[in-house]
This record gives C-alpha cells, sequence and structure tokens, in this order.
C-alpha cells in the first residue's frame, strides 16, 4: 500500500504556469460518499469519486465488508447498498492505508454493528492520536481497544449504543463525523458541538440520503433509527488539491491559471481568504450549486505577496493548507505569523516540525512555535528536504521549488498518490518543472 515504495522528487524554478488544471474529487466528499452509500437501502451512483489510495483503501474495506462496489470508469462508482444494518464481518483486518479520515469514521460506523473488526493503517497513520474517537465512542456505550491511544483499533460489535451530548475538546470534523455515524445506530439523540464550525458534509450528506438531521455551523443533532436511502452523488474538485495551484501561480511571476468546478464550502476556503489578505489575486467564476455545495472556477494570477498575522478564526477552514501557506509566506514580503494551529502537529506527519526542518533546509528563515510558526519572507535556496511521507508536504515543496534558486529535492513523495493521483502530470502540464530524482 501507500509509501511502500520509496519515490524523490525534484522541483526546479519556471518562466511561469499557464493554462486550465482539473484537479481530482475532493477527499473528504469522496470518504462520505461511499460509506453513506454502503449502508443505504438501494444503488447510489458516485460520480468524480477522488482514485486517490486513501478513498480507494476505504472502498476496499467496504467490499470486505460484503458491499458490492462497481467502478464503470474512473472516478465512477456503484454501490449496491446493503441498509444500515447489512455490512458483514470479515476475519481479516481492515486496512485503512494513510487515512485518518477512514479509520476515525470507519471507528465510528462499526462501533454500532453485531460484529468485531480490526481497523489498521500504514506507519504514518500507527502514530495518528485515536482517543478523540475511542473516548466520546466508549461513552455511547462502544469498546473499542487501541495500542495506548494508537491504531490498530479493535472495534467490538454487539454493543447497544445510546446517543450522548458531546461537546469537541478539538475542532474535528473527523471526530464529529464519528459520533454522528455512531448515532445512526444509537438509542436517542446524538448531539455534537464545536469549539469551531468544521466541514459539514457528514451532516449535509446524511440529510441527501433522507436521514433527518438538525444542523447549523458548529453544531449538529440526530437520532438513531431511520433508514438511509440510495441517492446519486456527485463530488466537486477538491480545494485542498487546488490549493497547491492557488499558490503556485500566486508567487511565480506572469502566471495565470484557471481551476474548473472546485469546492467551496466555506468551511475549506480559508486558504483564499489567507492568500488575499496577502495580495493574491484570486477570483471566483461561474459559481453554481452541485449536490448542494457550491462550487466555481478558481482563477488566479501572479500577484506580489505581503506577510500577515493570520487570523487564528481561519485555522479550521483551512487546516490541511498549511504547508503551502508556508512556502507563500517563504515568499512573501515581510514577516507571517500563524498561531493556534497546533493540530498540524498530529496530521499525516507533525506538519510544523516537518516544514520548519524541509524551510530551514531550503535557507528560509523560520521560527517554529508549539502552536505554529514565524516565517520571514525571503529567497528560498536549492537543497533537499525530507517529506516524512506526508503528501502535502512533498506537493508544497514541490511549489517551493517553481521560485528556488536551485534545484529542490523533495524526498519520500509515494504519498502523494493517497490524495492527488496524477499531480505531476497535471503540474508539469501548467509549467511545472517536476522530475523524478535519482
Ligand atoms: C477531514 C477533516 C480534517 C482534515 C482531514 C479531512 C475530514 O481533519 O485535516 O484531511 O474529511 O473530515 P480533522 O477533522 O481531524 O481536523
Amino acid at each position: 500500500m501507500s509509501g511502500a515504495q520509496r519515490l524523490d522528487w525534484s522541483s526546479r524554478s519556471v518562466e511561469s504556469l499557464q493554462g486550465t488544471v482539473a484537479v481530482p474529487g475532493d477527499k473528504s466528499v469522496s470518504h462520505r460518499s461511499m460509506m453513506l452509500s454502503a449502508i443505504a437501502e438501494g444503488t447510489s451512483h458516485i460520480r468524480g469519486f477522488l482514485e486517490g489510495e486513501d478513498t480507494r483503501a476505504t472502498a476496499a474495506v467496504l467490499a470486505q465488508l460484503g458491499v458490492w462496489i462497481q467502478a464503470p470508469s474512473a472516478g465512477e462508482r456503484i454501490v449496491h447498498g446493503v441498509g444500515l444494518h447489512g455490512l458483514r464481518a470479515s476475519d481479516r483486518p481492515l486496512d485503512c492505508g494513510n487515512a485518518g479520515t477512514g479509520m476515525r469514521l470507519l471507528a465510528g460506523l462499526l462501533a454500532g454493528q453485531r460484529f468485531d473488526s480490526t481497523l489498521i493503517g500504514d506507519e504514518s497513520l500507527s502514530k495518528r492520536p485515536m482517543r478523540r474517537v475511542t473516548d466520546p465512542l466508549a461513552s455511547m456505550g462502544a469498546r473499542i481497544d487501541s495500542q495506548d491511544g494508537l491504531p490498530p483499533l479493535h472495534v467490538h460489535g454487539g454493543r447497544p449504543l445510546h446517543g450522548i451530548r458531546y461537546e469537541l475538546p478539538v475542532a474535528s470534523a473527523q471526530v464529529k463525523s464519528a459520533l454522528l455515524l455512531a448515532g445512526l445506530y444509537a438509542q436517542g439523540a446524538t448531539e455534537v458541538i464545536e469549539p469551531h464550525p468544521t466541514r459539514d458534509y457528514t451532516e449535509r450528506m446524511l440529510a441527501a440520503f433522507g436521514w433527518p438531521i438538525d444542523f447549523s455551523p458548529g453544531h449538529a443533532r440526530l437520532e438513531g433509527g431511520h433508514r438511509l436511502r440510495a441517492t446519486d452523488v456527485v463530488v466537486p474538485a477538491d480545494f485542498s488539491s487546488a490549493a497547491f495551484f492557488l499558490a503556485a501561480a500566486s508567487i511565480v511571476p506572469g502566471s495565470q491559471l484557471r481551476l474548473p468546478a472546485v469546492g467551496l464550502n466555506p468551511r475549506r476556503t480559508g486558504l483564499l481568504e489567507a492568500l488575499r489578505l496577502m495580495g493574491a489575486d484570486i477570483r471566483i467564476e461561474h459559481q453554481a450549486q452541485s449536490g448542494g455545495e457550491v462550487i466555481g472556477d478558481l482563477v488566479v494570477r501572479h500577484a506580489p505577496l505581503h506577510g500577515i498575522e493570520l487570523p487564528q478564526a481561519l485555522v479550521p477552514d483551512m487546516i490541511d493548507e498549511f504547508p503551502v501557506l508556508f512556502i507563500a509566506a517563504a515568499v512573501a514580503k515581510g514577516r507571517t505569523v500563524i498561531r493556534g494551529a497546533a493540530e498540524l502537529r498530529v496530521k499525516e506527519s507533525d506538519r510544523i516540525a516537518t516544514m520548519a526542518a524541509g524551510m530551514r533546509a531550503l535557507g528560509v528563515q523560520i521560527e517554529e512555535t508549539p502552536d505554529g510558526a514565524i516565517i520571514d519572507g525571503g529567497r528560498i535556496g536549492a537543497g533537499s528536504v525530507d517529506t516524512h511521507g506526508d503528501h502535502r508536504i512533498a506537493m508544497s515543496f514541490c511549489v517551493a521549488g517553481l521560485v528556488a534558486d536551485g534545484t529542490v529535492t523533495i524526498r519520500d513523495c509515494a504519498n502523494v498518490a493517497t490524495s492527488f493521483p496524477g499531480f505531476v502530470e497535471l503540474a508539469n502540464g501548467c509549467g511545472f518543472a517536476l522530475g523524478t530524482a535519482g
């Protein structure tokens, strides 16, 4: 699975970036569309499904649990739902690969089944904290054994669940979603209150599949005992994948890129606002509604950037975009200060430490703080950086190479396929100079 094969890339400076870049489907929406279709009654058709390792791992897990899933073409899935109680035990562990979203949401879903399951993941996922889901699920009546809070997770079946009212200690859409999925199987009401609103795809999609749910920013409540009805899902292009191109075209002089039909859920677009605060020229065109989500073309032109104090309210809305914001800050004039982002330390890698080490290797002035960083913009030098197997770190340093004084070598890039299959081809198609490093 992911990360098995070591792959190093090189990125060099270029004249400008031009063209239209169609980024693949949204990872969060793809995971959820697969899970809800699997436990719905009837056949759901998913279009725009992300063909990444993370989302394919979730599909493989559900297939292992007895769901018939057809893949007539790339990005298309026909899921023959088995109903809320139709999943069947697997005698093998369920491999979530690199996907925190897959493992945490499945933990919630599996807590309500009549059978036991074991969830495993790759080296990176095996280091990620799971108590944030297992503790509140335990207070709903679930029993999940972990290895001192880490995967593998052994989820015991046949446990009657009851709803709880839970105030999340950290803003996390994954934890919220795990509880809501367990809540489908629980007696009574499950209510989740967030310290800051996070992406609400689970809530929106549950409603689209016919489950009664009340939700507003920062709050969601549902009751057990209903049914999910199959529905068709159109997955928008992933804003988090578009983010690399937004930053890239902003920093390379003379660039202009169009990113069509990107999902613009406001809980995802914090980077757009952050880059605009730094002086970026990004416009939204052809805004439309698609499957209950706002989508639009993003048109980005080069603009000189300046440093900012990042408003902390933006942090949850750009949680996956910090690595590339760090690169934009390294090129911006003046100082950028990032605070309130301690969650970055428990992502696919410790993203504060990994970015700081990589940027220092390229001669960037960066001071790491417990919950962020202080970055003084200037030039980016040549050098070699280690991604620690983190897909978003790898792609961010590909962006750094576009404006570096010499070649940037990026070590351990295989996991880019977890979220962004075809990244190198798409990037080189609009003017990046990415190659494999020997
Ligand atoms: C996700 C939520 C975020 C995000 C992750 C995907 C989701 O994590 O970082 O890539 O699909 O719910 P947290 O909710 O743990 O912050």
